[in-house]
């Protein structure tokens, strides 16, 4: 996978960045077309959907970064994102038919190729299609999710990170639709601290728990590398992949005890809108032979568990609605729950100017002033770092 030819992106005007005139005026948060924020996050590949949703043939309307748009699956297997609707009377395009590896529209029968050039209409002159034309955004598959680049001009080299090099099985989480913004998602992967309180009961986290780690920070060319101190001398590294991505080893699910070790986890926290954000979460875990068996089995008990469950995300809007304990809930994704209630329970958009920052907040603080830099020079029109792919000898350590 990640080695499909590179494909003409359509024709598109570059959005202009707004300016803004002080520092206190610029939104962290928010990732929308011509936002600083959204000129930021379009400079990367995003993971936006789970590979194994999308048979072939089908096509789907998805929204990330508060776009509208749609993503099909060609007969040949490649994955293609194109605009919500049919340039020629705005129909949604996922209400089409998928036909080899274009696109038909179902309103008028217009047929579009994955570059997004209009190739047929049934009913119109010869020579009309070849001046029609959609944007489509380059699609790449890697570790179970399907990846997009919504930048100008080529993409960055994909796969956009390395990840763990020996044996062992890809196994991608369910998804989370998380009711906030995906800042407040990624800065609580920088916050080593909550799992000490957060995941308390349950105790899926108790070997992190035994001491307290001191946080700190320092900026790389591919975002940042945070580190948790322990009482023994051992630090806990964790790699924060710009602009959202967390590489960390984290412990077993509750249910997943036993099997696997801890998996190496690839955390995607993708806007869906400045509200809302996906949680793509795709894992290593180091496993082979019968130890692979014995978790495959372990996995397909674990998942039934979860389809007979009420959804996690269900459980945690119940939480934040006061409606249990935060210590008496039980379930099979138990940590995912408490996540959900504290991050989206921080409201829709965190309120950051209020806030009471401490020592432990360092990884937060550091990223929080690497995203301002960046975020000021795109708005003022100043030049932006030049992000780099991130090498494969820098790995996440477990610290103890
Ligand atoms: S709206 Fe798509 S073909 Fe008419
Ligand atoms: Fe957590």
């Amino acid at each position: 996978m990640g080695t499909a030819a590179r494909r003409p992106t359509g024709a598109r005007a570059k959005p202009p960045v707004r300016s803004v005139r002080r520092a206190t005026d610029i939104d962290l948060a928010t990732t929308k077309l011509g936002a600083p924020g959204g000129a930021f996050m379009r400079q990367f590949w995003l993971a936006i959907h789970r590979s194994q949703d999308l048979a072939v043939g089908r096509a789907k309307p998805i929204r990330i970064m508060s776009e509208d748009l749609t993503l099909y699956r060609g007969d040949s297997g490649r994955v293609q994102v194109i605009d919500y609707r049919c340039p020629h009377r705005w129909a949604p395009m996922h209400l089409g038919t998928v036909e080899g590896d274009d696109i038909r529209c179902i309103y008028h029968g217009w047929k579009f190729n994955c570059s997004g050039q209009c190739i047929e209409q049934p009913a119109e002159l010869a020579g009309f299609a070849k001046k029609v034309r959609m944007r489509s955004y380059p699609t790449e598959e890697y570790l179970g999710l399907i990846w997009a680049y919504f930048g100008e001009g080529n993409p960055p080299a994909f796969p956009p990170f390395p990840h763990r090099e020996t044996e062992g099985i890809i196994q991608v989480w369910n998804v989370e639709e998380v009711p906030c913004n995906y800042l407040q998602s990624f800065e609580n992967s920088m916050d080593e601290v909550h799992v000490a309180f957060t995941h308390a009961p349950g105790g899926s986290h108790a070997k992190l728990a035994q001491d307290l780690p001191v946080i700190s920070a320092k900026e790389t060319d591919w975002g940042m590398l945070r580190f948790g101190q322990r009482k023994t001398g051992k630090v806990r590294h964790t790699l924060h992949y710009a602009p959202n991505l967390t590489r960390v080893l984290v412990p077993p699910l509750a249910g997943m005890d036993g099997v696997g070790g801890w998996p190496e986890i690839y955390f995607n926290f993708t806007p869906i809108d400045d509200e809302n954000h996906l949680w793509l979460i795709t894992s290593h875990i180091e496993v082979a032979g019968a130890e692979a068996e014995a978790y495959r089995k372990k996995r397909a008990e674990y998942e039934a568990l979860v389809a007979k469950a009420k959804p996690a995300g269900v459980v945690a809007r119940e939480l934040m609605a006061g409606q249990h304990r935060f210590a008496d809930v039980d379930h099979p994704e138990l940590a995912i729950v408490q996540d959900i209630a504290v991050q989206a329970g921080q409201g829709r958009i965190a309120q950051r100017h209020g806030e009471h920052l401490g020592r432990s907040d360092a990884g937060i603080i550091q990223w929080r002033k690497i995203l301002m830099r960046e975020l000021r020079a795109f708005a003022t029109g100043r030049p932006t770092k030049k992000w780099q792919r991130p090498p494969a000898d820098i790995k996440p350590t477990f610290g103890f």
